[in-house]
């Protein structure tokens, strides 16, 4: 019996299984419910007194050596489980789904809102000359009105900058297009504001520019209207302030009705139950000429507004500073938008 032991303890100590199954078949062997070992066990009874003592340690023995084989190998067939076992139909895991930036959903809702209704995208360089961010929209050298927009000059050379605004896009545009033209121009912008709660000295725009014969104050009006329904809600009003800028005239602010209090008045709103969201106006003959369009012939309208404003009116957002911290607390909260 004892020597039945030591061979079957031979036979696990040189045992190496190449796969799950033949692992599986050794435990069933030995420490299955037919296993040797339970058949060894009921032997055990049988044994004279004297002989227990050597027997009963020689089948511990064996059983150890069989349960630490089982253990070493166990895991060394993953792979073959892994494909036998994984579930190609289960859902993937959403716990650390990245999320939109807050600026780039916005910037998205606006480019469609004005896709449907026939504007195409237009890009330029941020770093810009002085032409297409200031003289094409006549806003000559020394014309008082360039100190609207404090704008970053490079020291060395006065004639290249920072782009204060994207109407250099439409001057660009203008330049290679004949109309009719509906562009929209997105981008980031600078200027030289000290940095707050409502400004930055980075931010980012969108401008339009539509030009085609007759267009009038009536279609910009229109435009806007439908910008700010689709923004916003139906239910929402425009209303608009007269204005100025060089390169349009006659030239308007426009504000929408609070949605927050429903135009009621709240802190928001500062309790005039409108809210400021763009600028706009008719381009001026001026710079339709600066652009090579015959002013006679065309007419247009633009806009322009800044992406973070819209954004912190639309998500509720007091503090412009948290776009650019990228804080991942605060951007996670627009993972499902
Ligand atoms: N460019 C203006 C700004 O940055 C916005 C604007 C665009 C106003 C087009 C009127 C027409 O403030």
């Amino acid at each position: 019996m004892l020597d039945k032991v030591t061979r079957l303890l031979q036979e696990a100590e040189g045992f190496t299984p190449k796969s799950e199954k033949e692992l599986e078949e050794f435990r069933l062997s030995f420490l299955g419910k037919k296993g040797v070992l339970n058949e060894l066990f009921v032997a055990f009874k049988d044994i004279s007194i004297e002989n227990k003592k050597e027997f009963g340690q020689a089948i511990n023995k064996l059983k150890q050596c069989v349960q630490s084989k089982i253990e070493e190998f166990k895991d060394s067939f993953d792979e073959e489980n892994y494909d036998d076992e994984i579930d190609f139909t289960r859902p993937v895991s959403l716990d650390n789904l990245g999320s939109r930036h807050p600026i780039s959903l916005i910037r998205k809702k606006i480019v469609d809102i004005f896709n449907k209704i026939g504007f195409t995208i237009s890009e330029g360089p941020e770093i810009e000359d002085d032409w297409h961010n200031f003289s094409a929209l006549n806003t000559p050298k020394e014309h008082p009105a360039r100190d609207m927009q404090d704008t970053f000059f490079i020291q060395t050379n006065p004639d290249i900058l920072l782009r204060s605004h994207t109407s250099t896009v439409q001057v660009r545009y203008m330049d290679v297009n004949n109309p009719p033209i509906r562009t929209l121009s997105p981008g980031r912008v600078y200027r030289n504001e000290a940095i707050s709660a409502r400004s930055h000295c980075i931010f980012h725009q969108v401008e339009g520019l539509y030009i085609d014969e007759n267009v009038s104050f009536a279609d910009l009006k229109q435009t806007l209207l439908y910008f700010a329904k689709e923004m916003f809600g139906e239910k929402t009003k425009i209303r608009l302030r007269p204005s100025y800028f060089p390169f349009t005239e006659p030239s308007a602010e426009v504000d929408v009705s609070c949605n927050i209090c429903n135009s009621k008045g709240c802190n928001v709103c500062k309790y005039t139950g409108y809210l400021e969201i763009l600028g706009c106006g008719m381009v001026d003959p001026n710079v339709l000429e600066n652009c090579g369009i015959d002013s006679k012939k065309y007419t247009g309208f633009a806009f322009g507004m800044g992406i973070e404003r819209i954004a912190m009116l639309k998500y509720g957002i007091k503090d412009l500073r948290l776009f650019f911290e990228n804080d991942i607390r605060f951007l996670k909260q627009f993972s499902s938008i």
